[in-house]
Order: structure tokens, then C-alpha cells, then sequence
């Protein structure tokens, strides 16, 4: 017996609204799993919380991927799993990273890559599709705005070119995929423990609406990150945590 790993096929695009959105109408006119396009820029990329992701041209790698998982997994074990796919080939370059739960990737303690996993559920509560959408800052062009400056920061501090991004996503691929065909196993989760940056951090983060704080602890293995509160430990599923 044995499992078939699945195929990625590459597209290549110069310019989209938002490789996600992209994606997610092919998603729903059938198109099979394995789907990854590439843009050199977006004019409406994506973050979370419907923020927009910064996407210049001829800097970072901005794609997205189809997926249509058989075995039942969570966005929120898709958007880890990415995070350690992107972090792994950081490292492999020699440059230094960590993971800010949930979907962060942080070079030099600012911001370098954010993920956007979406998806849409069948009646029984697995996913029909799922699109992960990944954005990194390979280099950054002089012209950040402003108010990006002090959050943003690039994995390279000398300029890429399109032959060097292909090899860094070629890469990243390979890791993706060795972590995608072992689902249901989560061996990822121990790397993603080891790489998050919250543990022992002072933090702040919103409960239904109340803006509470506490000490971040492990992530477990729903992918929730443990907070220790005055009340006791809290689980969060999602949201967003600010270092205090
Ligand atoms: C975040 O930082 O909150 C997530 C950012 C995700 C950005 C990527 S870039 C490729 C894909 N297309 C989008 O519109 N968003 C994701």
C-alpha cells in the first residue's frame, strides 16, 4: 500500500487583484486540487481581519494554493502548517525567523510574511476547498510607505530577482508538500512550539469584545495558543495577539 503524493502546478501571473480571490473562483467552477499561482504584485492583497497585505512588484512572493483536503484538517492546521513550511525555508537560507501565532512569520522582530487560509465547508463540516494564501517579503523596494516602515521587514536585505524567487518557492514547495501528504500527522505542531515567539510573552488579546491580558504559554495541538489569565487558562481558537 501506498499514498499518492499530490501534483502542484505553478501558474505564473504579472499582475492580480488578489491571488486568493483568484483562486477561490476557480475553486468554485471545479478546479482540482494543486493550483498554485503566483503574482509579482497584487493591487488588493489580502490579510486577516480584512486588512490589506502590502504587495509591491519585483520584491515578494505573493501565491496562493488549492487545496482540497481528503483527510479532515482545520484552516487553522493549514495556516500552521505554512507557517512552518515559509519558516523552514527561511531558515534553510541561514536567516533567522520565528512564528507569531497564529500566521506570522517575524525576521528581526517585525513582520516578514503573513498567511490567509479560506475555505468553504460541506454540509458535514469538512472542507470543500481550502485556499492558502501566502505573502512574504523576500526584499523590499525604497519605497515602503511610511506607516509600514516600523512594522514590515524583509527576509533578504539585498534585492531578489525572479530566478531567486522561483528557487525560494520550489523550495518552500517541497516543504509544504512533505507536511501536507503526512496529514492527518501533525509533526509540524512540535517545529511551530519551537519557532513561536509567544511563549513566556506578556500579551494582550480580545475575548468576546473585552480586551483582555495574560502570559502566552505553549500552542496545543488544535493549534490554540494557552494563555495564562488572573482567571485562569485560556484556549484561543483565533485573533490576534499584541506583545505587551
Ligand atoms: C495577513 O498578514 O494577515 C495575511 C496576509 C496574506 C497575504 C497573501 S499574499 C497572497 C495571498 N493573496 C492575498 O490577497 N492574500 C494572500
Amino acid at each position: 500500500m501506498y499514498t499518492l503524493c499530490m501534483e502542484y502546478v505553478i501558474h505564473h501571473m504579472e499582475v492580480v487583484d488578489s491571488t486568493n480571490s483568484v483562486l477561490k473562483e476557480l475553486a468554485q467552477s471545479g478546479e482540482p486540487e494543486g493550483y498554485v499561482l503566483v503574482a509579482d504584485r497584487q493591487t488588493a492583497g489580502r490579510g486577516r481581519l480584512g486588512r490589506s497585505f502590502y504587495s509591491p512588484a519585483g520584491s515578494g512572493l505573493y501565491f496562493s494554493i488549492l487545496l482540497r483536503p481528503k483527510k479532515s484538517v482545520t484552516p487553522a492546521a493549514l495556516t500552521c502548517l505554512s507557517a512552518v513550511a515559509v519558516a523552514e525555508t527561511i531558515l534553510s537560507y541561514g536567516k533567522p525567523c520565528s512564528i507569531k501565532w497564529v500566521n506570522d512569520i517575524y525576521c528581526h522582530q517585525k513582520k516578514a510574511c503573513g498567511i490567509l487560509t479560506e475555505g468553504a465547508f460541506l454540509p458535514d463540516g469538512t472542507l470543500s476547498y481550502a485556499i492558502v494564501g501566502i505573502g512574504i517579503n523576500l526584499s523590499l523596494p525604497d519605497t515602503v510607505p511610511e506607516e509600514l516602515q516600523s512594522v514590515l521587514t524583509a527576509v533578504f536585505e539585498e534585492p531578489t530577482d525572479p530566478a531567486f524567487r522561483d528557487e525560494f518557492l520550489s523550495r518552500l514547495m517541497d516543504r509544504f508538500s512533505a507536511h501536507y501528504d503526512r496529514l492527518p500527522e501533525i509533526d509540524f505542531w512540535e517545529t511551530y512550539n519551537r519557532l513561536q515567539n509567544c511563549r513566556g510573552r506578556k500579551i494582550s488579546f480580545l475575548q468576546d469584545g473585552i480586551r483582555k491580558t495574560g502570559t502566552a504559554e505553549s500552542i496545543d495541538r488544535c493549534f490554540r495558543l494557552l494563555v495564562r489569565t488572573e482567571e485562569g487558562l485560556v484556549a484561543l481558537e483565533r485573533g490576534e495577539v499584541v506583545f505587551i
